[in-house]
């Protein structure tokens, strides 16, 4: 994709009006070796958030092959929905209390056969969690989430999520597992945000960029040793499953982890414009379409909508960005809005009323949240119309 010039986009999509979303299927597979060449010996759950597309993950689950160890879900409807269609891991990557319709239906699905796992990180958790299992008669299998950030005078280097961050408070968590009878801990993960969701090339400032990698070297020791100190607690009172870490950020270095068995990856296998700034990079796949609809200026033309800008917090980087043609940009005082998106142009292409303008999101699946329909590109033809979750009428977050 990153080859194309305007010509070549501008005829793969003939006779498809804009706004609609395309998916290049050859970066795709490249994105796949990828992974699994960076994951080294470690299975890989894919991260259904950053993918929304049911046929996107059937795809990924095919060609990931023995080395797919399930799915990675952020939401329990989700985790139903799925369970209808693949007979695989599912992993609760988030905590979330069920209510009893969700409830009642996990716990059939669990009689089934399914593998459903929640995720949890304290006691209020593992009581609700106890307490529907013996209602429904069914032992429900979850997974301890760790905090993997670094804390330093005035600053949380990761994210805030769990309270499990030191040595003591797993030993506290841990030495109350066995009291509930209708769960069962299975896995454990460590999600070392501060290095997986942390670009190499942050500030535009060499120095900064500079302090940043060191802070990220410097906390690959603590997640190392928390997530191999919680490992050997919780193994010795429960058989774990697996270990999970990373993302596709930090596949290099959650690779060397002896203690993980499986990585996290979600976000590599569209490559969206936030991880341009990593060092190691994945290729371009998944962008979308908006049309020229008016000329504000000599300079200028406006596209119809395209402010899809990602969550996280508040920044330029977060905005998506214009691939082709060469030479558009946007405007720093609108950027991209919600039903009018002016850029300026500096090219030498006719740009005709109607045409499209290319753009990829700054995250992975939240594009997906807006389109129903992905266009699926192999060798420069569109070879067919793939759902997004949306599309299926599915919108869980
Ligand atoms: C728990 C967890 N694991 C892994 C990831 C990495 O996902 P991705 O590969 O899409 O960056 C995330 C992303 O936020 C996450 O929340």
């Amino acid at each position: 994709m990153e080859d194309l010039i305007y010509k070549d986009f501008k005829a793969i999509f003939n006779g498809h009006t804009p706004p609609y979303s395309f998916l290049f299927l050859d970066e795709l597979d490249k994105n796949i070796d990828l992974s699994l060449k960076r994951a080294g010996d470690k299975q890989i759950r894919v991260a259904t958030k950053s993918v929304r597309s049911k046929d996107v993950l059937k795809y990924l689950a095919q060609k990931l092959g023995n080395r797919f160890n399930g799915f990675m879900c952020f939401h329990l409807d989700e985790v139903l929905w799925l369970s209808e269609h693949f007979k695989t891991s599912f992993l609760m990557g988030y905590p979330q209390k069920p209510n009893e319709v969700q409830a009642r239906k996990l716990a059939q699905r669990v009689q089934a056969g399914h593998e459903i796992i929640f995720m949890v990180d304290s006691t209020e958790q593992l009581e609700h969690l106890n307490r529907i299992g013996e209602m429904f008669s069914v032992k429900f299998e979850y997974c301890l989430d760790l905090d993997m950030s670094l804390k330093l005078p005035g600053l949380n280097f990761g994210v805030f999520r769990s309270p499990l961050d030191n040595q003591n408070k797993v030993d506290q968590l841990v030495s109350k597992l066995k009291d509930y009878e209708h769960v069962s801990c299975v896995g454990l993960m460590g999600y070392e945000a501060q290095i997986a969701g942390v670009r190499d090339k942050l500030y535009d400032n060499f120095l900064l960029d500079f302090v940043v990698g060191l802070l990220k070297s410097f906390s690959v020791k603590k997640v190392y040793q928390l997530r191999a100190y919680a490992t050997k607690k919780a193994s010795e009172l429960f058989k774990l499953k697996f270990v999970n870490g990373g993302g596709t950020g930090s596949l290099e270095v959650t690779a060397k982890d002896h203690s993980v068995t499986e990585i996290t990856v979600g976000s590599g296998y569209f490559a969206p414009a936030l991880f341009d700034g990593y060092d190691k990079r994945f290729h371009p796949a998944l962008g979308y379409a908006m049309a020229v609809q008016r000329r504000p200026s000599e300079s200028m033309f406006t596209v119809h909508g395209g402010g899809y800008v990602a969550s996280g917090a508040v920044g330029r980087d977060k905005a998506p960005v214009i691939i082709s043609p060469k030479g558009a940009s946007l405007i720093k005082n609108e950027m991209a809005g919600e039903v009018q998106t002016p850029v300026e142009y500096k090219g030498l292409q006719k740009i005709e009323l109607g045409d499209p303008v290319f753009f990829r999101h700054s995250k992975a699946g939240e594009l997906l949240e807006r389109f129903k329909d992905i266009l699926v590109v192999r060798e420069g033809k569109i070879q067919e119309t793939w759902k997004s979750y949306r599309g299926e009428e599915k919108c869980f977050l």
